[in-house]
């Protein structure tokens, strides 16, 4: 018999399929064994009774947690099911039998022990939603980008420059060179966007950074678009259409999921439902002073102002025009206000923070080579950079999006470490 996968039983309701998968729990209930089975795409709950084969039914009450199996039976509609179909077992075929119990039972476990077991736990029943979530932000991007014309271009892991700031670089021995492990792309997508016009990439990037924060993970992916010919105002707009569609694509294709996790799309469509604000960082500042959180003109927004921000919009805000001396070199300046950059944060509603930051980037080598000088940075690494323009100079603006934040945002979790597979965090490199 041809395996079903769990989400295919819709179609089989009345016939005899086959699941393969592993015992997720069981109960009785007088003379009936219920098994929970999952198979990856799915949860589904078999039952056994006394007149299906005996085998069957002595294997429901001895199989432990986590124990491989093929199950067999007629598919029933049940609306109580998990998942609303039922399958009346006849036939278990056990295919590897664990020899100690599951580490990870179904009651609460703390979290050092769950992060101990992250290899396991992902197995658990909040965990897969959030997974398959990933995996649909992960091709809504792609499809966006694509969609506009994009060329997916990879930016190396492997770098001599930083770009973000040279306190929260990782240094590597490269061959007795010294090395980096990537901050961001944006510096190589620079170059492949006066090749290609628009393009992109979705990749690993590192921060050493010190925080401990719900929002911070010291490996993480990154999206990141960049455009030849584009300003600072389009910029926002095609960042804002790309949150859109994002936010729309999974609350289609990941209703289950989000169900599952009790997130409700239309709370997300309706963040995602109007233009998304846009204020100075100046209006901003006064904003959070405003809201009763300490800050000053000058200071980075730290999670507190975020959530100040957040709470006021209710949908997710841009913050433009920093003062340039607490971006990066590589933004543009204002030409009227040449003490601020050409640049802007997107918040996230419900006070999941940055996750978005992006800019127009200088497009003269007079300008840069000044704003490197400035940042405290050695010129001859950057020569290449430099060359971008010496020859074909270009306004163009990009844009990186925090692929694990957007996760956390659309799933509605407290901590980021449930957003990628096995986080990277400042305690933390096993599993
Ligand atoms: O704002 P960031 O640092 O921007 C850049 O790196 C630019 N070079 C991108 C570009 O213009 N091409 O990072 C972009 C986004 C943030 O808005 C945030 O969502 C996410 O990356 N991010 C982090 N996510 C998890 N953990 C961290 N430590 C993060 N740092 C940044
Ligand atoms: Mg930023």
């Amino acid at each position: 018999m041809t395996p079903v996968e769990v989400t295919e039983l819709g179609s089989h309701v009345g016939s005899e399929v086959l699941i393969q998968g592993w015992l997720y729990n069981k109960r009785s209930s007088g003379k009936v064994r219920f098994v929970l089975v999952r198979d990856g795409t799915g949860l589904v709950q078999g039952v056994v009774t006394p007149d299906a084969d005996p085998t069957a039914f002595e294997l429901a009450d001895s199989l432990p947690q986590e124990s491989t199996l093929r199950l067999t039976g007629t598919v029933r509609t049940e609306p109580r099911a998990p998942g609303g179909y039922e399958i009346s077992v006849t036939r278990i075929e056990p295919l590897h039998v664990p020899k100690a119990p599951f580490p990870i039972g179904l009651k609460e476990h703390g979290t050092g022990f769950l992060m101990d077991h992250r290899h396991l736990w992902i197995r658990m029943r909040r965990q897969t939603p959030v997974l398959r979530i990933r995996d649909g932000v992960l091709w809504a991007i792609r499809s966006f980008f694509r969609e506009r014309g994009f060329v997916a271009t990879e930016s190396p892991v492997l770098v001599g420059t930083s770009v973000e700031g040279t306190t929260t670089l990782f240094p590597l021995d490269y061959f007795g060179t010294p090395a980096y492990l990537s901050q961001s792309g944006q510096l190589y997508l620079e170059a492949t966007c006066a090749a290609l016009g628009k393009v992109y990439w979705i990749g690993p990037v590192f921060r050493a950074e010190k925080s401990k924060t719900r929002r911070h993970l010291i490996e993480f992916w990154m999206a990141e678009g960049e455009q030849a010919f584009l300003d600072h105002v389009g910029n926002l707009a095609l960042q804002e259409d790309l949150v859109r569609y994002v936010v729309e694509a999974v609350a289609a294709e990941h209703s289950r999921d989000l169900a599952e996790l009790e997130r409700d799309p239309a709370v997300l469509l309706r963040e995602v439902g109007g233009p998304f604000p846009r204020i100075t960082y100046h209006e901003a500042v006064a904003l959070v002073q405003k809201a009763g959180v300490s800050m000053a003109v000058g200071d980075d927004f730290g999670a507190p102002a975020e959530d100040a921000l957040s709470q006021h919009f209710g949908r997710p805000v841009f913050v433009e025009r920093f003062p340039a001396v607490i971006k990066p070199f590589y933004m543009k300046r204002d030409p009227e206000r040449p003490d601020l950059a050409l640049c802007a944060d997107l918040i996230a509603p419900e006070g999941y923070g940055e996750i978005i930051g992006g800019s127009q980037r200088v497009d003269t080598e007079e300008e840069l080579l000044r704003q490197l000088r400035e940042a405290g940075l050695p010129i001859e690494p950057y020569d290449w950079y430099l060359d971008l323009r010496r020859w074909g100079a270009v306004p163009h603006a990009g844009f990186g999006l925090g692929v694990e934040r957007t996760v956390q945002w659309l799933a509605g979790i407290a901590h980021i470490r449930e957003a990628i597979p096995f986080p990277r965090t400042l305690d933390r490199l096993y599993p």
